[in-house]
């Protein structure tokens, strides 16, 4: 589109002043973008999440130590899950390194694939992407993949330059009243959780995922130690991928009982649930009564007892 957010144009200019601005709007579609500070345009920006998440009721990510686990798959379906229950859903795909929940949510040739590639702006901020509008018409998205141009080049990118990005993404978009946020974030107990969690000053609760393998497992223990380290209180483990003949019953649920969370159930391993994301469809729409749709209604409806416990 011809009036692209000027992402991170300024980064590495020096800053002598500071002046507060409360503009409702994001500096991405500020006039005076290329003149302002970016320490302004941070204290800006630091504020303006205040703002919007003022209006966000509950802000959750769904965690795994591990790629591959379904962090994403299970993030975007219990989003929804939850829109098709009538809540109103924002979904943030922070995932630098790998945002796949355009892939996984919007259908080829769709409008919201065309507005992801275009997006559009109100007065005051980023309209978010609605990628289901028939189904679940309460869902919002907003994806790393419409923000950065190259993935081959995010994959370079470190700290500060990380913590910016993610900033901008979150002040930008205008989320207007919302029951729950969801997060995804890239795998691991790296930087991202930490940096979100402080950006919006407040994580309600996160939802650990593994598969029944050890090594998934291992690695959940250190999500589950992440997110008591920042604070964040860990409203469950659920198992993803559950095949009972491969791995045995319950690995999850005797890890969540060991270290003292909720366990809150399994989703099969789910060939169907492969062929949807490569489809941008979901399998709570499309196959409702199956064994893996249900069990991430049952997980989503978990997620909003505990937030609302
Ligand atoms: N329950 C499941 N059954 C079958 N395939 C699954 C299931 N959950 C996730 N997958 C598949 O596993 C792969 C990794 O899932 P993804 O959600 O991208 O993981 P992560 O976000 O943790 O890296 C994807 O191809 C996804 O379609
Ligand atoms: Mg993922």
């Amino acid at each position: 589109m011809s009036d692209q957010p000027p992402i991170l144009t300024n980064i590495g200019q020096t800053d002598f002043a500071e002046a507060a601005c409360e503009r409702l709007n994001g500096c991405d579609i500020c006039p005076d973008y290329a003149e302002c500070l970016n320490t302004r345009r941070e204290n800006h920006e630091t504020w303006l999440v205040g703002e919007r998440m003022k209006d966000i009721r509950h802000r959750i990510f769904i965690t795994s130590g591990k790629g591959g686990v379904g962090k994403s798959t299970l993030t975007a379906g219990v989003a929804v899950a939850l829109a098709r229950k009538g809540l109103k859903v924002a979904l943030i795909d922070a995932d630098i390194h790998g945002p796949n929940i355009p892939q996984m949510l919007v259908a080829e040739h769709s409008e919201a694939a065309r507005h992801g590639k275009g997006l559009q702006l109100d007065e005051i901020g980023i309209v978010p992407v609605v990628p289901m509008p028939e189904e679940a018409p309460g869902l919002g998205l907003i994806s790393m993949d419409y923000f950065i141009e190259s993935s081959d080049d995010a994959v370079m990118w470190k700290g500060p330059l990380k913590k910016d990005l993610i900033r901008q993404l979150i002040a930008s978009v205008n989320w207007g009243e919302r029951d729950v946020l969801l997060f995804d974030l890239p795998p691991g107990t790296g930087d991202e959780p930490m940096m979100v969690t402080e950006i919006v000053d407040r994580i309600d609760g996160a939802v650990v995922v593994s598969t029944p393998q050890k090594v998934a497992l291992l690695d959940a223990r250190k999500s589950i130690s992440m997110a008591r380290h920042l604070d964040v209180p860990v409203l469950g483990m659920v198992e993803n991928m559950t095949d009972e003949d491969l791995f045995g019953a319950d690995q999850v649920k005797k890890s969540a009982d060991e270290l003292n969370v909720p366990y809150l159930g399994s989703v099969p391993l789910e060939r169907r649930i492969i062929k949807l994301a490569d489809e941008g469809k979901s399998i709570i729409v499309e196959n409702p009564e199956s064994e893996a749709a249900q069990a991430i209604n049952a997980l989503a409806d978990d997620i909003m007892r505990a937030l609302n416990a």
